[in-house]
């Protein structure tokens, strides 16, 4: 053990809700995350609901998914959404190119995502194609969805069998247009949006959409600039930022198979997270002062090498303590910045990058990244405690991270929760925790460790890694005591 570290209460600090959209997810038509993750068909002999798993619609509800972000990712610019309804064996076959060139049926289409979507109790967010749709077939597509009354779009929808409008609110105008949405450049694809947005009408009253802009990589910040220059705020709901944890985009390494090297390069790309988020916000400010507009980070998480003999174009990779250690460092800087970080996707939801779930035939494991999700879920919609973090550093080579992270929330019964995270691959870490003039009765909490960084949960031995009750808290008037384990991720409960 080193000397302690000290995670401090603000309670005269300025607050809000922690939205619950900051703990999405997001699905793509890649790989297996659709057909054979989410969807089997309704004639598989594994037990679904019309066509979807019900062993995942049980994991993610438990879970508490809030939305669900499709069809894409790089697919949703190729994507045309009419290929997706009526009668399934009308349906085209088309091409994925991104993903493995691999032949898609359209058998999961709109119909069958929103009503997946109510399933699991999440809000869908779609994103809409701008690379190579038209803004009428977007119009359209938001017509078909959120339209009550008659219209061609929402007669259409009364023949493929929903009566009622699915009322859907998050679209995403394109996806990554920077790159594979159509490699446009701001000024452009800022120009592309205000057309594509004023076409996306709706019942406001009724249906109101929230549009969100493809946003920024990294630390592109001209990107965010121009788009908030640029566009009007009145067409505007959110701008988007994508951010993956990698060792290094040429050399991505294993994901179970890696080196302290490679973990703490992944963990450096992780904590960037909160730099990234500071630059854009403090961008963001400029243009919107009172913070109307949500910063989306609709695409996060590790990215590694595909597991061995699987293919290439499917992203593949299993998910270990790293990943767990990505997803409650990554959570705690969302919650500490949920002021303008209002929505945030993991990718993704399953068999793709750094998943919650993975299935293999009628098996279903959930991730150690699955379990930090689901102990984080007290944050979502209870209100930020800001806290103050010192930490010790966490030291590789000549290296410095700072090894624990954390944050804190009041939930509606008034109960307080602590996530806290010890990143450090060797050192136990001990936290003061000041909760200032609140003082509590009652601890408990939960943590999720195991012997090595390297474990993970797999098919054969798919409890390997959860949470158990942890013990190595200790409360005395407002001053809680905590033992972090080292890569250990705790959540905290005072009452
Ligand atoms: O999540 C995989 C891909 O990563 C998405 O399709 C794309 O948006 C990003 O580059």
């Amino acid at each position: 053990t080193q000397a302690q570290n000290t995670v401090t209460f603000r309670p005269d600090a300025p607050t809000q809700v922690i939205n619950r959209n900051i703990y999405g997810h997001f699905a793509e038509h890649l790989g297996n995350c659709i057909y054979g993750g989410f969807y089997v068909g309704d004639t598989s002999h594994i037990p679904n609901t019309n066509g979807v798993r019900k062993d995942v619609i049980a994991a993610l509800r438990k879970m508490k998914i809030p939305n669900l972000r499709w069809p894409g990712g790089c697919f949703a610019d190729t994507y045309h959404w009419k290929d997706g309804i009526g009668a399934k064996d009308k349906r085209p076959a088309i091409v994925n190119t991104w993903w493995g060139n691999v032949t898609e049926d359209n058998s999961f289409g709109t119909h069958d995502f929103l009503n997946m979507c109510e399933e699991l109790g999440a809000e869908p967010y779609l994103s809409g194609n701008v690379g190579s749709g038209t803004a009428q077939e977007l119009a359209d597509w938001v017509q078909y969805t959120n339209f009550a009354g008659k219209s061609p779009m929402s007669d259409l929808r009364q023949q493929n069998g929903r009566k009622e409008p699915w009322k859907v609110r998050y679209w995403g105008v394109g996806n990554e247009a920077w790159g594979c949405g159509g490699n446009m450049r701001p000024e452009y694809y800022a120009d592309l949006y205000r057309k594509f947005a004023t076409f996306m009408q709706s019942d406001w009253k009724n249906a109101p959409l929230f549009r969100i802009a493809s946003g920024a990589s990294d630390g592109d910040y001209n990107w965010t600039e121009v788009l908030m220059k640029n566009i009007p705020a009145n067409l505007l709901d959110g701008v988007a930022l994508h951010h993956y944890s990698t060792v290094d985009w040429n050399h991505k390494g294993d994901a179970v198979d890696f080196t302290e090297k490679q973990y703490f390069a992944t963990m450096k790309s992780a904590l960037l997270m909160d730099t990234l988020i500071s630059k854009h916000t403090a961008i963001m400010d400029k243009y919107d002062p009172k913070k109307k507009i949500a910063l989306l980070v609709d695409e996060w998480g590790g990215w590694y090498n595909v597991e061995g003999g699987t293919n290439p174009g499917f992203l593949f990779q299993q998910n270990t303590m790293r990943d767990a250690m990505i997803a409650g460092a990554t959570l705690n800087i969302f919650n500490n910045h949920s002021d303008r970080v209002r929505m945030a996707n993991l990718a993704q939801a399953i068999n793709v990058l750094q998943s919650v779930i993975l299935t293999k035939g009628d098996q279903m494991v959930l991730t150690p990244t699955y379990y930090v999700m689901e102990m984080y879920n007290v944050h979502q919609d209870a209100t930020l405690i800001p806290v103050d973090i010192h930490s010790n550093d966490y030291t590789f080579e000549n290296e410095k991270l700072p090894a624990v992270s954390a944050s804190a929330s009041k939930d509606k019964n008034g109960i307080t929760h602590i996530s806290l995270v010890n990143i450090d691959a060797h050192k136990t870490q001990e936290v003061t925790l000041d909760t200032r003039s609140q003082a509590y009765k009652a601890i408990s909490g939960k943590l999720l460790a195991s012997a090595k960084l390297q474990n993970y949960n797999s098919f054969t031995k798919p409890d390997n890694i959860k949470p158990v009750d942890f013990k190595g808290a200790t409360l005395k008037n407002n001053t809680v005591s905590v033992k972090l384990p080292p890569y250990s991720v705790v959540v905290l409960e005072l009452k």
